[in-house]
């Protein structure tokens, strides 16, 4: 159980939200909802103590697993090493040992080392390496990647490590943030097994409204500067939200009503010799007084790519008999296609395939082994990587506003702000440190970027990732009208359904291209199959 007491949050003049009680039980599953920058990481973080609340108290068990979004930061750990750092005390008491070992002999290091020793006993520390092999196993995670280095596993496998790592101390509560992300439908399906049979206190984060639906029995949903709790899946939340801020709404509409009437009355007769009709009238219009509705936080950003005048050649992009290799393994291999002139191309396919490889060689982020990718006649690329941090940076002070100025020396201020408005960051917001966005508020501002730049071939590797609903379906549309080349890679159907003319599948047996929608694709695939 996971109770908060009187919270509030907010950075400077925003409310995040205020004076919010309420306890997450044992033996349900929450999903934890809101748009981009409601606060929902920022909640997470206070309920661990990471990040101070402004005022407020919470109470949680001793043991609570955490899946944070922060797969990079384990780059060069070892997997088994990143499974067991999910025991803090143990972990830390291991590294300790190693460093004492490093020094001098001394008695103070002697007594040290007892001590350590105790600790380690005490948490199991002499099985861990064993226990921690177990439990990726009972993950389905590959015998052949248990003593390798994270980078060097896919990324779906990462992700099993570190859910592995969030599970370690056998915790009482887990806590997950937006742990679809980097999943391809076929892990999203295992999670949603696994958690639903996970036993303790279930808080995750998600915009996935299919996960949600079929693992919640909760919704603890931000918005109105509050956080409401409604029993049941994201669609009986969202109808249920609605008939609350309808009855709300109209409620507050025949106060206003009665209250107008009443102020006529008051006006007409308020000189009059009435006075005591009137007084009473007075008494109810105060007593009516309609409390102002907060705004809801939901918000629809409006993304529309213009192509750049100068059209480029009918061949856009020619790739000839490229190969990939990461150390031993082979991702793409002798691989030639061509990409025209207007071409709207959904790349789909579980991880680890090549997926991100190939549009990075695409985009010139990345030289192929042999073989190689030619720019067609006056090609400009608009790029949005799968990972935000290699253009959005996590630290350091620098300014939205300032970010999206270096995107395009000598534009116009105005038109930086006029974008920023369309993304959703008006006012203050435009201003605010790049480090301290959230997930999809960092994906707008890589998009803003690309709306301000010149391009007429936009290459995105999912670029829905963090993106709340009202962000990704404007993104679709966005995409849908462009009037340039696309080449999009997800695992959001509605997404690649909308946008794509044509699908990129890396299938397991090879990258197929075909001429023809999602839809038909998956049809032709089911009747080969
Ligand atoms: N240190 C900070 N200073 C100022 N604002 C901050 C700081 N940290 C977070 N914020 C702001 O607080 C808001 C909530 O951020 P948070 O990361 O909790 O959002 P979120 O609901 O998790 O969003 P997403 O769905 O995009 O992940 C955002 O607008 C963010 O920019
Ligand atoms: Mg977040």
């Amino acid at each position: 159980m996971i109770t908060l007491n009187k919270i509030s949050k907010s950075f400077g003049s925003r409310i995040l939200f205020d004076d919010v009680t309420i306890t997450f039980n044992a033996g349900n599953r929450y999903g934890l909802t809101g748009p981009n920058g409601s606060g929902k990481t920022t909640l997470l973080k206070i309920i661990m103590g990471f990040e101070e609340p402004t005022s407020g108290t919470v109470t949680l068990p001793d043991r609570v697993g955490i899946l944070r979004q922060n797969i990079e930061a384990y780059r060069n750990e070892k997997v088994l090493d990143v499974v067991i750092m999910g025991n803090k005390r143990l972990w830390d008491a291991l590294k300790e040992r190693d460093s004492l070992y490093e020094v001098e002999m001394s008695d103070d290091v002697g007594m040290r080392l007892g001590e350590i020793e105790g600790i380690i006993a005490e948490e199991d520390g002499y099985s861990a390496d064993s226990n921690a092999e177990e439990f990726l196993m009972g993950m389905g995670f590959p015998h052949e990647y248990l003593k390798e280095t994270m980078h060097a596993i896919p990324l779906d496998m990462q992700f099993r490590v570190l859910l592995c790592q969030a599970l370690f101390g056998a915790p009482q509560a887990l806590l997950l943030d937006e742990p679809t992300n980097h999943l391809d439908l076929e892990s999203i399906g295992w999670l949603e097994k696994f958690l639903c049979n996970y036993k303790g206190t279930l808080v995750v984060i998600s915009h996935d409204r299919h996960f949600l639906n079929s693992i919640t029995t909760h919704i603890a949903d931000i918005d109105y500067e509050t956080i409401i709790i409604y029993p049941g899946n994201y669609d009986s939340m969202v109808t249920a939200k609605t008939s609350v801020r309808d009855r709300a709404e109209s409620e507050s509409k025949s106060k206003e009503k009665k209250i107008a009437q009443l102020r006529e009355f008051v006006s007409r007769f308020g000189a009059g010799t009435r006075a005591s009709q009137v007084q009473s009238r007075v008494r109810e219009m105060n007593r009516l007084q309609p409390q102002e509705l907060k705004k809801s936080n939901i918000q629809r950003p409006y993304i529309r790519f213009i192509p750049n005048d100068k059209a480029p050649g009918k061949i856009v992009l020619k790739v000839e008999n490229i190969t990939k290799t990461y150390d031993d393994k082979v991702v793409i291999d002798h691989y030639s296609m061509e990409i025209t002139r207007g071409d709207k191309i959904g790349i789909i396919g579980n991880n680890g395939r090549g997926k991100t490889t190939l549009l990075k060689m695409l985009a010139q982020a990345l030289a192929p082994d042999s073989g190689m990718v030619e720019l067609g006649h006056q090609v400009l690329i608009g790029y949005f990587p799968q990972n935000h941090a290699e253009l959005v940076e996590k630290s350091g002070d620098r300014n939205a506003f300032d970010w999206l100025k270096e995107r395009r020396p000598g534009i116009y201020d105005q038109d930086i702000r006029s974008v920023m408005g369309k993304m959703l960051f008006g006012g203050d917001d435009a201003f605010k440190p790049v480090s301290t966005l959230s997930g999809g508020e960092t994906a707008r501002l890589i998009l803003a970027g690309i709306l301000l730049a010149e391009h007429n071939v936009l290459i995105l590797d999912e670029p829905n990732n963090h993106l709340d609903l009202e962000a990704v379906s404007a993104l679709a549309w966005g995409l849908e009208e462009y009037k340039g080349t696309a080449i999009v890679a997800s695992h959001d159907r509605d997404l690649i359904d909308t946008m794509a003319k044509k699908i990129i599948a890396f299938e397991a047996d090879g990258i197929h291209l075909f001429d023809g929608p999602l839809e038909e694709y998956l049809i032709r695939k089911k009747v080969q199959v």
